[in-house]
């Protein structure tokens, strides 16, 4: 799968391979927009460190991403105020706002070009009765004392609205372009990226800690995951407080037609739409459709968003299509900060709820102070370590549910079939010899099978037709035909 963002990987990625074990002060694991922000941020204070990454630079859930940025993370600021009160909610704001002006510092001190452009955000209701929503939400932001905000009732594209809120000031860029840049700033002064390096282990050794990879060991004081899904278990327990969530993007090239602003509706299925300037051409992003990852349910995700973009643009051609997933944490908030309070020195950042292009700039600073002994104002609002688990009782119900069914109940319910009667092109888990096997059949008929059961936690698998891969209800592990794995927290293929 491709994004538009794609070929910008190919372009600028040169970095090391290991073939050596290494001492330094700080280990970073894992090189997505977030791993390279603290990178860049601990560069600046001339702190020694290193870069480990699994694949290539950039080239997971960043790359996928339809790169807003913006403190607009949805509706969110009255339901921080009401249950945490004014000043989380205030900090929150303050922090994604600071988020925006430092990434625009940091464009224009480095020359980055990164198609960075300063736009309006906006979400919007179609729902009358949703209107209610928008208002209590522009009450809060207004009580705030939040200048750039506005309600409208109408907004200047192609959709009818009852509602909607306007961020000014907000921006979108290309996020491949601006991680590998900043990579490559302190990359070409310090030679410290190393690409294609698993890390498998984290193990504490007197005042340092050891991080085992598959071609040598990392030997640092602190050490900082930024793997997305955190890669280690326990202590810390991610598994029980996040899960993960696939969004669809599709993108049509509309010529040279004018789309400003960016959008994204409140209600459900989510619709968010972006353009974005490419040879002389403006290409519109049009995202959404979203799902809890391992949901079976992945046929026609992308035809109701390709729907719209031809009701927006009806000569408009789609050139793309492609669809990740992000974490969600169950209040909303990422996680940042200490990894656990019985691993002193590890810090994690995660758990961005699909706004991660702000709330990874948030973390490089809260992070480098934090290692720097530094205090931070916002560090308390994103404290990884905090127990807000069932504030937000629907997703928690949902999440326990959802592991329950997958670890016991579906087990159970799996029937006898002979593979033959599989049809070609067809994915099922079926019983052979009272044993429970996931059996992919191609176009050609081919038979492909794995034990069904995610390598992370013993979840029973689905299959996603859309995508030809095994997907983790529980926690979003996904897998591919063979087994491989292509998406953590799992880290061993299937047999
Ligand atoms: C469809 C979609 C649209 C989005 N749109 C927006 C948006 O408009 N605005 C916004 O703010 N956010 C958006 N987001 C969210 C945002 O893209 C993410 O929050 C952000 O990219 C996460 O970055 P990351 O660096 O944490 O993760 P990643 O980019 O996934 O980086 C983590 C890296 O860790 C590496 N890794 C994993 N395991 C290991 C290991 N064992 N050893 C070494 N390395 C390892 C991986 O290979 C990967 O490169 C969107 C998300 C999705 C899914
Ligand atoms: S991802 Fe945790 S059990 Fe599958």
């Amino acid at each position: 799968m491709k994004s538009i963002w794609d070929n910008d990987i190919k372009l600028n990625s040169k970095f090391n391979l290991l073939n050596k074990n290494i001492v330094t002060d700080v280990c970073i694991i894992g090189g997505g927009i977030t791993g390279i922000s603290i990178g860049y941020e601990l560069f600046k204070k001339d702190i020694n460190f290193v870069i480990i990454e699994k694949e290539k630079i950039c080239g997971k859930t960043t790359n996928f991403s339809t790169a807003k940025v913006t403190s607009q993370h949805s509706i969110i600021y009255n339901e921080l105020a009401k249950k945490y009160g004014m000043n989380f909610a205030l900090g929150y704001l303050d922090a994604n706002n600071a988020a925006i002006r430092n990434i625009k510092d940091i464009i224009d001190k480095e020359n980055i070009k990164c198609d960075f452009k300063l736009q309006d955000s906006y979400i919007f209701t179609q729902n009358v009765s949703d209107v209610s929503v928008l208002k209590d939400e522009y009450k809060t932001l207004s009580a705030l004392k939040f200048d750039d905000v506005s309600l409208i009732n109408s907004i200047d594209i192609n959709i009818k609205v009852c509602s909607a809120i306007k961020f000014k000031n907000q921006a979108s860029f290309n996020p491949v372009k601006y991680t590998l840049s900043l990579a490559n700033i302190f990359y070409s002064k310090k030679n410290n990226i190393y690409e294609r390096v698993d890390v498998n282990n984290i193990k504490k050794k007197k005042d340092k800690y050891i991080v085992y990879t598959d071609r040598g060991t990392i030997t640092a004081k602190y050490i900082v995951i930024a793997t997305h899904f955190p890669i280690k278990d326990i202590p810390g327990l991610y598994f029980l407080k996040m899960y993960q969530n696939t969004s669809y993007v599709v993108a049509m090239d509309i010529g040279d037609k004018k789309f400003d602003g960016m959008y994204i509706n409140y209600e459900e299925p989510t619709i968010s739409l972006r353009a974005l300037e490419q040879n002389n051409k403006t290409i519109l992003l049009v995202g959404g459709n979203n799902h809890k990852t391992g949901d079976s349910n992945t046929k026609d995700r992308y035809s109701m968003l390709e729907k719209l973009a031809f009701k927006l643009f009806p000569d408009g051609k789609i050139i793309g299509r492609w669809n990740t997933q992000d974490c969600i944490t169950l209040d909303k908030i990422p996680y940042i900060g200490r990894f656990s309070r019985y691993m002193k020195n590890v810090f994690v950042a995660t758990g961005f709820n699909k706004w991660g292009m702000t709330t990874s700039n948030v973390a490089a600073n809260i992070i480098c102070d934090l290692i720097l002994n530094k205090p931070n104002k916002f560090a308390k609002i994103f404290r990884a370590t905090r127990y807000r688990l069932i504030t937000n009782i629907k997703a928690s119900y949902y999440m326990v549910n959802q592991s329950i069914q997958s670890m016991i109940i579906n087990k159970f319910k799996i029937k006898k079939e002979n593979i033959e009667a599989i049809p070609n092109d067809t994915g099922k888990i079926i019983k052979i010899n009272n044993e429970n096997v996931g059996v992919y059949k191609d176009l050609d008929g081919k038979v492909y099978t794995v034990n069904p059961y995610c390598s992370h936690l013993k979840c029973l698998l689905t299959f996603n037709s859309l995508d030809k891969t095994w997907d983790c209800p529980c926690h979003g592990s996904r897998f591919d035909i063979l087994g491989n794995v292509i998406n953590s927290p799992a880290s061993k293929e299937l047999k």
